[in-house]
């Protein structure tokens, strides 16, 4: 007698986010917006950036900030120091940036050389130009739940999850990594929208049994390929924040292959979550210039 056959699992179509498509669609609207401003009479909104030393990825990142900057009709500022720039420059800069009424926006690129405090950096923005939302006055509004500037990426995550119509009412969510620029604030969103999420580190016991259990999971850790395809919940939405490269090829923390078939949708190393974070970069720019300009 011959075993009785298992009924074939549904197979699952994985969809892979167009990151780059969603980010120029909002840029268009922002691009609107600003183009009004000016229309108006009032001056575009400005982008400062800071980089400390030459990293070439850094370097490749705030080139692509200042182009999409220039895309929607804004300006932007860059200011290039040398790696060996003591910290109590970089504070005299960014004080000068504060105090420029023509500034809206600042952003220093992380990371920064190793004798550079971000915490200080941080600290030293003025929380009505905080575009990077890494002021410890912005953070403390995201817990309070009345933050008007909020973290990039995570804002890109969310973005992403309502574009695709996520469910996360009610939703098991873990987020990977505990940083202070993504998994931190990513929690809190996903915590607002009443996801019940957890969180998880490098010392996490049963990291691939607790993932299994996400709905939607977040990966910020940056180790390449570290979430296997038996780490995920069949149907899952997988937000890969994670950007290496190994052997040249820029990877996720995410094993993207094997997720293919199992997660129902994923985020691309390539056009996914990059260029959403560069738009929510230039959202926050407008609203600090809204906010300190009452436009
Ligand atoms: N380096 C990589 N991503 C970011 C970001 O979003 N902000 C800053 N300041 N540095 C980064």
């Amino acid at each position: 007698m011959s075993e009785p056959t298992q009924p074939a699992s549904a197979a699952i179509e994985t969809v892979v986010v167009d990151g780059l498509g969603l980010a120029k669609s909002i840029r268009a609207e922002l691009a609107r917006e600003v183009a009004a401003l000016v229309e108006a009479g009032r001056r575009a909104p400005c982008l400062a950036v800071v980089l400390v030393g030459d990293d070439p990825a850094s370097r490749s990142y705030i080139k692509g900030k200042q182009r999409a900057c220039a895309r929607i009709g804004m300006e932007s500022v860059e200011h290039l120091l040398p790696e060996d720039t003591p910290e109590p420059a970089l504070l005299e800069l960014v004080a000068k940036l504060n105090a420029d009424d023509g500034v809206d926006g600042i952003l220093v690129q992380l990371p920064l050389p190793a004798h550079i405090s971000p915490a200080a950096v941080a600290e030293a923005v003025d929380p009505a130009k905080d575009a990077d939302a890494l002021h410890p006055s912005t953070s403390g509004k995201l817990l309070a739940g009345t933050a008007d500037l909020i973290s990039c990426t995570p804002l890109g995550v969310m973005a992403i999850l309502d574009h695709h119509q996520v469910p996360l009412e009610g939703a098991q969510a873990v987020v990977i990594g505990r940083s202070n620029i993504v998994g931190k604030p990513v929690s809190l969103l996903l915590q607002q929208r009443n996801a019940t999420v957890t969180m998880c580190h490098s010392r996490t016991r049963n990291l691939p049994e607790i993932c299994r259990q996400a709905d939607v999971l977040v990966a910020a850790v940056g180790r390449p390929r570290m979430v296997k395809g038996d780490w995920i919940k069949p149907g899952a939405a997988v937000m890969d924040v994670g950007v290496s490269e190994v052997d040249g090829k820029l990877v996720g923390d995410v094993d993207f292959e094997a997720a293919q078939g199992v997660a129902s949708l994923i985020t691309p190393s390539r056009r996914g979550i990059g260029p959403m974070t560069i738009t929510m970069l230039l959202r926050n720019t407008l609203h600090a210039y809204r906010a300190r300009t009452n436009a």
